[in-house]
């Protein structure tokens, strides 16, 4: 498959980058396309290291990874992502975009943040062109731990999404990654629970003197 990480230069995208570059053609993006091709040379050279193949992995702008690809991974902050995608809607039509955004604020505590249409993945929807399928996942999953390819992440993904197809295309995403498990969260509406559940995990790890908490289901 091909893959385009927006904001892939970042914490969370640097995880994906390096799980999946084994089997699918990653693109790594950025607003700035230097930004992107230095951030994949790094990401090359550590799976080059780690002793681990790449089949295709390279940096360009948003704009020109999103063009031609099967998959789209929004990993670029809530307070961006409109703004974004309102300046890349020429070159959306019919891809998987997978949205692991989670509006959220600080005051006291971590606190959920959602948009008045109740989470981030329908907003997210609502920008996008009607053609392109929005799946919901990945929230949880700590980018520290992601970025780290010796670290088996024994977790669970919740996925939401309104293209069944689609939706089984992220969970078959998720299953390559060692150890994680895809579960099925039913349509985008109930994106809400998993993206609500971001901040209640930051606040738990800092109560408990924890870190990069996770979540599975038993
Ligand atoms: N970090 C985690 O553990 C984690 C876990 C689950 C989900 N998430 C979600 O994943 C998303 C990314 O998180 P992150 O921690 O990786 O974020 P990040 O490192 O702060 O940012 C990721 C990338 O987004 C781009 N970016 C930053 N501000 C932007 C803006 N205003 N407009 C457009 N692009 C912007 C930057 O890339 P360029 O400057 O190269 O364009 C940056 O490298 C967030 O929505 C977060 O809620 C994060």
């Amino acid at each position: 498959m091909k893959i385009a990480i927006l904001g892939g230069t970042g914490s969370i995208g640097e995880g994906f980058a390096l799980r999946w570059a084994e089997k699918h053609e990653i693109m790594v993006c950025s607003r700035e396309a230097d930004k992107a091709v230095k951030a994949a040379d790094e990401y090359k050279d550590r799976l080059t290291n780690k002793g681990l193949s790449c089949s295709s992995l390279g940096g360009c702008s948003n704009e020109t990874g999103i063009k031609d690809v099967d998959v789209v991974v929004l990993s670029v902050p809530y307070n961006g992502v409109i703004t974004l995608l309102k300046s890349l809607l020429t070159d959306f039509n019919d891809q998987i975009v997978i949205s692991l955004v989670v509006p959220m604020k600080k005051n006291k505590w971590f606190e959920y943040s959602p948009p008045e249409q109740g989470c981030a993945a329908l907003e997210i929807q609502d920008v996008l062109p009607k053609t392109v399928k929005v799946v919901s996942a990945y929230h949880n999953i700590s980018a520290k731990k992601l970025a780290n390819p010796d670290i088996e992440l024994n977790y669970d993904v919740v996925v939401c999404g309104d293209d069944e197809a689609a939706k089984q295309k992220v969970m078959e995403l998720t299953r390559e990654i060692k150890s994680l498990r895809p579960l099925d969260g039913g349509g985008l509406e109930s994106s809400y629970m998993i993206e609500s559940m971001t901040p209640f995990l930051i606040n738990l790890a800092i109560r408990n003197k924890l870190s990069d908490l996770g979540v599975k289901f038993s």
